[in-house]
Order: C-alpha cells, then sequence, then structure tokens
C-alpha cells in the first residue's frame, strides 16, 4: 500500500513578496487554477494509494485543512510540526505515524512529495511511481532522477550506476554541490538531478535512519510515542522534536544509504523555487514577458511581471523581475533572483 507523505513545511523565501511566513508558497496558486498543495493531492489521482499524510509547521494547520477540504480530504492525516527540523526529521515522523496505522501489518511504502513541484505530466509521473514500485518493495530507497539542463547547484546530483531495468543504482549521491562541481557532473553525462521525491518502505527509511543518524531517530521516536490527543491533527511532543537535529534526508540518508536505486522521470518536472524558474514554466507573449494582472509593458522583453494591487507598467527594461503586492514590491534582475531570500533573512532579523 502506498502512503503519499507530502511535506509542506518549506518557507518559500526566494518567492517574497508573494510567498510569506503566514502564507509560503506551496499553499499559493501560481500556476493555475489550484494551490501547488492541492495539485500535488490532484496528480495522485491516476495513482493506486491510501489517503495522503500531510506534514507541516502548526501555524500552518488551518490553511492545509482547509485545501484539503476544499478536495475532500481529511483534516485528520495532517502532522504538525512545532517547529521546522528540516525533511528527514519531517519524513521520519510520517514514517512512524504510517506504521502506527498499518493495524493490519502491511508494510507502508511511502510515496514523499514536495508540496511545491510543478508536474507537468502526470501520466508520465504516474509510470515512473509504478517502475519504482517494484524497487521499494525489494527494501530500496528509490528517488526520481531528472535530466539536468544547467550546472544548478540547488539540487542533489545522482550518478546512475549498474542497470536494473529501466532504472539504475545510485553509484553516488551529492547534495547540493558547488558550481563547478555541478558543471563536471553536467559535462559528464552521468548524473540526474534529484527531484527531491522519494518511495521507500517507511521500515526501511526508519532503518537507515538509525544507521545513519541515530540522533534524529532516537529524537522523531520520543516524539510520535507521545503524540497529543487532537481530533483533527496528528501533534507530536514539543520538547522531544524541538531537541531533534536539523537535516534533510539528502544530507542525513540519501548520500550515505548503499541501497538507494534512481528511477529516472521525464514529466515536465520543475521546483517553482525562484521567480527566474516560474518565469521558465509560465507562457510568455511574444516578447518574452510573463505578465499576472494588471500590466503594460513597451520595448521590454523578457520580463516576469506580477501586478497585486495596481497597473504596473514597464519601458524599456529587459530581464526584470518586478513583483507588486499591498505592501512590498520588489524589483531584481532575473540573474540575482535567488538572493531574494536575503530580503527575508534582513526583514527577520530586523524584527
Ligand atoms: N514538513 C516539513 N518540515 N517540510 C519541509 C521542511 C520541514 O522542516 N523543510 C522543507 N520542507 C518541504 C518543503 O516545503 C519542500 O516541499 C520540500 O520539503 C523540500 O524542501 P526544500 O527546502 O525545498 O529543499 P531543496 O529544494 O533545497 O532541496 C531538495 O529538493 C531538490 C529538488 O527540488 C533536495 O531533495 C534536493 O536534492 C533536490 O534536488
Ligand atoms: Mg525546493
Amino acid at each position: 500500500m502506498i502512503t503519499p507523505v507530502i511535506m509542506a513545511g518549506g518557507t518559500g523565501s526566494r518567492l517574497w513578496p508573494l510567498s510569506r511566513e503566514l502564507f509560503p508558497k506551496q499553499f499559493l496558486n501560481v500556476d493555475g487554477e489550484l494551490t501547488m498543495l492541492q495539485a500535488t493531492i490532484s496528480r495522485l489521482g491516476e495513482l493506486s494509494c491510501g489517503a495522503p499524510l500531510l506534514i507541516c509547521n502548526e501555524d500552518h494547520r488551518f490553511l492545509v485543512a482547509e485545501q484539503l477540504r476544499q478536495q475532500g480530504k481529511l483534516a485528520s492525516n495532517i502532522i504538525l510540526e512545532p517547529a521546522g527540523r528540516n525533511t528527514a526529521p519531517a519524513i521520519a515522523l510520517a514514517a512512524f505515524t504510517a506504521l502506527q496505522a498499518a493495524i493490519d501489518g502491511s508494510e507502508p511504502l511511502l510515496l514523499v512529495l514536495a508540496a511545491d513541484h510543478v508536474i507537468r505530466d502526470e501520466s508520465s509521473f504516474t509510470n515512473s511511481v509504478q517502475v519504482a514500485v517494484t524497487h521499494a518493495e525489494a527494501g530500496k530507497l528509490v528517488t526520481f532522477g531528472i535530466v539536468p539542463t544547467a550546472p544548478e547547484t540547488g539540487y542533489g546530483y545522482i550518478k546512475r550506476g549498474a542497470v536494473q531495468g529501466s532504472s539504475f543504482s545510485v553509484a553516488q549521491f551529492v547534495e547540493k554541490p558547488d558550481l563547478a562541481t555541478a558543471s563536471a557532473y553536467l559535462a559528464s553525462g552521468e548524473y540526474y538531478w534529484n527531484s527531491g521525491m522519494f518511495l521507500f518502505s517507511a521500515k526501511r527509511y526508519l532503518e537507515e535512519l538509525k544507521a545513519y543518524r541515530p540522533d534524529i531517530y532516537a529524537s522523531c521516536e520520543k516524539a510520535v510515542g507521545t503524540v497529543d490527543p487532537d481530533l483533527d491533527f496528528v501533534r507530536v511532543n514539543k520538547a522531544a522534536f524541538l531537541a531533534c537535529p536539523s537535516e534533510s534526508i539528502d544530507y542525513a540518508v540519501m548520500e550515505k544509504t548503499a541501497d538507494a536505486v534512481v528511477v529516472p522521470m521525464d514529466a515536465g518536472w520543475s521546483d517553482v523555487g525562484s521567480w527566474s524558474s516560474l518565469w521558465e514554466i509560465s507562457p510568455k507573449d511574444e516578447q518574452g514577458n510573463v505578465n499576472k494582472g494588471d500590466v503594460m509593458s513597451f520595448d521590454s522583453a523578457n520580463n516576469y511581471v506580477f501586478a497585486e494591487t495596481g497597473l504596473v507598467s514597464l519601458v524599456g527594461v529587459d530581464n526584470l523581475v518586478v513583483v507588486q503586492t499591498k505592501d512590498a514590491l520588489l524589483v531584481a534582475h532575473k540573474n540575482n533572483v535567488q538572493d531574494v531570500k536575503k530580503v527575508v533573512q534582513q526583514l527577520k532579523a530586523d524584527g
């Protein structure tokens, strides 16, 4: 039985000022009719799986519950974190919870998904997951590999090993390499990007976590052992979880395990991590502009413009990101959008 685990605890700070602490990007509708979280749930439609398990910050519980309710899903499958400890602990909480729920003794397989990805080709996504099931049932930790198109330093890189049907064993997993290393990996043609989605049995994930990060394993085991009763949400023990070290699954487990398999995925995947990636995936006018809202532009090309509260007009400028909201305005060069998170850091520092 596949249990989708949807990680929705990120802050999405590179999409400021649209994405805010109280309203991060996974809860926004950036690219269609559904919010990113709802789109993540909706693309499970073709897959035979159980009810999704959501894991997010407790501050976002009503947002998540409401977005699930709109899709006819139950709020009782929402695990609340008192504070983010990154993805290795989040997935551990989900794994313990899924095992507790599997009272019939079956082995839950976790399909771990990020709530903030765009996937254009849902059948292709479904096919890759189906290929991955065989490996996960054999105890492997499966990652989904994307053919890289640029030396992105914000992604994990997976080196192909021995062929296993249409998949490969993972010869090496490197999380967020520096630019020179990423460029060498790209040139070699032997690496995939890690899509940040995984399939494995809850039991195998916890075994590997226990082997490589017993500290994280122990904190999470303690945190779910004493779950506070709450009708709608699964609340973990605050003190135990706050004591958990913060680490991503990529560093904590995927870089270390000897038991990983990569299933290639060609599904029009995109991590909508920044304004430029949003520009890339959006439909453009003849000048390459993406205009959202009330926008007028002249002699301007390849811009991303978002107008929330009034007319925005561009004259004679190229490659800009202009995002107007009711209380903040961002103007950035498209090459520098990774640094938008600095604004958020500064705002936090200023209190
Ligand atoms: N519940 C919960 N708690 N979710 C979290 C937390 C947390 O503490 N931290 C992050 N998430 C969620 C985010 O909302 C996102 O959906 C997902 O987990 C991945 O976190 P990111 O912070 O976006 O990771 P990343 O983009 O830097 O890197 C990961 O994804 C890349 C592809 O998009 C890695 O897996 C990379 O290897 C991968 O290439
Ligand atoms: Mg991400």
